[in-house]
């Protein structure tokens, strides 16, 4: 039986307690639940690797408090603190210059010159982060390519017999994974849609975001990913035979998204959707058109990544 715990005083204090002895704890954050470890601990962070399935050359996220967390892993730039004090703690991951002495494991950044840094805004997260008192790598806790976990329940169903223990802090709040920002200098690049939408953060900065375009940046990026059992059909107006039809908006479907059309309650409900579609069991899973402006970017993006056939 895998431990979960509420992530209560309790439950917090004993988290720490396993992390410090070098153990798995999965987390609860704003976005989606993560697979956490001491950051510096090389052995720890291996069995983050080990227990996702991950490969080696995909870098991990570190999580910190705040600004002075993450100035100990990474040069900070102005345009960087701009977009730190405009949204930091939440769903805003910066890939920064990698200090020299930055204490995390090597594994952790897979050998990049950069680290990826988040200061999450979930409590349970922020208060695991003080008990703590150090960077917490920790990826979403799915296995490698497969649906990230927005619930307890969904972690303990995927990866419950390989995490020490998972703390409770109900469901996600926004539902999809961080926006990453690469920050070179004076040069800001958007590595992946998230629940922080491209909009705001260039009114933040006050430009366009440079975009990738469609080379793989993040190496985590890879086309197959948050990927269901059933193949899905994106841009569906109606189920064929063999589907279960996921709606949005005046679509209708045996789930839907979200019945006013509200892109944050279809991030909040995607991921649980798409896995409750693929529970239903039949072989192919239909999704109605989703706008593409706002969060709906980053909801194209992982329902594209989950259509994907490689
Ligand atoms: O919301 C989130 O970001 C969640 C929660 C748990 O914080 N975490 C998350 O982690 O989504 P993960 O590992 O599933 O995705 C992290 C992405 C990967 O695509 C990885 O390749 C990229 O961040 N990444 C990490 N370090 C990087 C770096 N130094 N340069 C470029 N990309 C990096
Ligand atoms: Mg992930």
């Amino acid at each position: 039986m895998t431990r979960i715990l509420a992530a209560d005083r309790a439950g917090i204090a004993r988290a720490a307690e396993v992390l410090r002895a070098g153990g798995l704890v999965a987390l609860p954050t704003e976005t989606v639940y993560g697979l956490a470890a001491d950051a510096g601990n090389a052995a720890a962070v291996a069995r983050i690797f080990e227990a996702k399935g991950r490969p080696a050359f995909n870098p991990l996220i570190c999580h910190v408090a705040d600004r002075a967390g993450a100035a100990r892993l990474a040069g900070i730039s102005p345009l960087g603190d701009v977009l730190i004090d405009a949204f930091w703690p939440g769903p805003l991951t910066l890939v920064l210059p990698k200090r020299g002495d930055a204490p995390v494991a090597n594994s952790v950044t897979a050998g990049l010159e950069t680290v990826a840094l988040r200061a999450p805004a979930h409590p349970a997260a922020c208060a695991l982060l003080a008990a703590f008192g150090g960077p917490l790598a920790a990826p979403s806790a799915n296995p490698s390519g497969r649906i990230s976990p927005t619930t307890a329940a969904h972690v303990a169903a995927d990866l419950g017999d390989v995490v020490d223990l998972v703390l409770d802090g109900g469901p996600c709040p926004v539902g999809l994974e961080s926006t990453i920002v690469g920050i070179a200098g004076a040069r800001a690049t958007l590595l992946r849609p998230g629940g922080i939408v491209a909009e705001a953060i260039e009114a933040a900065i006050g430009r366009p975001l440079e975009r990738t375009g469609g080379a793989i940046v993040a190496p985590g990026m890879l086309s197959r990913h948050y990927a269901p059992h059933a193949r899905l059909r994106l841009e569906a107006t109606a189920p064929r035979a063999d589907e279960t039809m996921i709606g949005f908006g005046n679509v209708p479907g045996d789930l839907s998204l979200s019945p006013s059309g509200d892109l944050a309650e279809a991030a909040a409900n995607l991921f649980t959707m798409l896995r409750a579609a693929d529970a239903a069991g039949k072989p192919g899973i239909a999704v109605a058109p989703i706008p593409g402006h706002g969060l709906g970017r980053a909801i194209n993006d992982r329902l594209r990544r989950a259509a994907a056939s490689s």
